[in-house]
């Protein structure tokens, strides 16, 4: 959706909602809160730290201006903060927003990586588990695991995903020497970390596969189109360029 239509949207929303709340005469912390944690939800659609600021802060604010909130008391303004930092805690900021692997994205992958049954395949940075749906397809037969930070999305993940097992971890300090195949879908600035850590840690044969974004400092294995994408592909041990 281009931007800024996610945040008009949400802030649309959360104003009928309001509106809709008051008229069938709800307690003014409810007809004020749900449009608020609406809007805060709805901030995973901003692709930029400023850009969920703003989808989750335009109701709140709008509303404070509009002098119909007099009555809320001023701390309660810190709320869609709060809601914001559990669905993105800081450091996560730095690495990737919840963009999803787009449905069929990987479809090309087991023609270009055998698995054997059982294989340990790690989403690390899994949202709400388009990454895990997508490699759960592609391997049917595999183990998959999920870690992701944000707790809330680390639960919703949990209930969509429940072939997967999803832990709250930061990807950075988790173990990745089980797994046979690491999957990322990070950000470009993240990528010579992911390739530093899985050259440390991932055993001879592992993979490690990137959507979107490669590893300047490495020859794949394989570039897999998708779309306007590409799925990299490494094996380890790593071939530099
Ligand atoms: C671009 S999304 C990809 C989601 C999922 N892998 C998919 O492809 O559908 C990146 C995810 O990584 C999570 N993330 C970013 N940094 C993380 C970290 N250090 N530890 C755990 N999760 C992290 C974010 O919260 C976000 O959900």
């Amino acid at each position: 959706m281009a931007w800024p239509l996610p945040a008009l949207l949400t802030w649309v929303l959360a104003w009928a909602l309001f509106l809709l709340l008051q008229s069938l005469h709800a307690p003014p912390v409810v007809a004020m809160g749900v449009p608020v944690l609406l809007g805060a939800g709805l901030a995973v659609l901003g692709a930029t730290p400023w850009r969920r600021v703003f989808i989750g802060s335009g109701f709140p604010l709008s509303l404070a201006a509009s002098g119909l909130a007099a009555a809320v008391p001023a701390w309660a303004w810190l709320l869609p903060l709060v809601l914001l930092a559990l669905l993105y805690p800081l450091n996560t900021w730095r690495d990737a927003p919840l963009f999803p692997t787009p449905t069929g994205a990987l479809q090309g992958l087991p023609a270009a990586v055998r698995l054997p049954p059982g294989a340990l395949i790690v989403d690390a940075g899994c949202g709400l588990g388009a990454g895990l749906i997508e490699l759960h397809r592609a391997y049917p037969l595999a183990r998959v695991e999920g870690l992701e930070w944000s707790w809330p999305l680390r639960a919703l993940c949990a209930l969509r995903c429940r072939f997967a097992r999803v832990r709250r971890a930061d990807i950075w300090a988790a173990d990745w020497r089980g797994y046979d195949m690491v999957y990322l879908f990070q950000r470009p600035e993240s990528m010579q970390r992911a390739a530093d850590k899985a050259a440390a840690e991932l055993k001879a044969g592992a993979w490690m596969v990137s959507l979107e974004f490669e590893v300047p400092t490495l020859k794949p294995q394989a570039v897999l189109p998708v779309g306007e994408r590409k799925v990299w592909v490494y094996q380890a041990p790593f071939r530099k360029r």
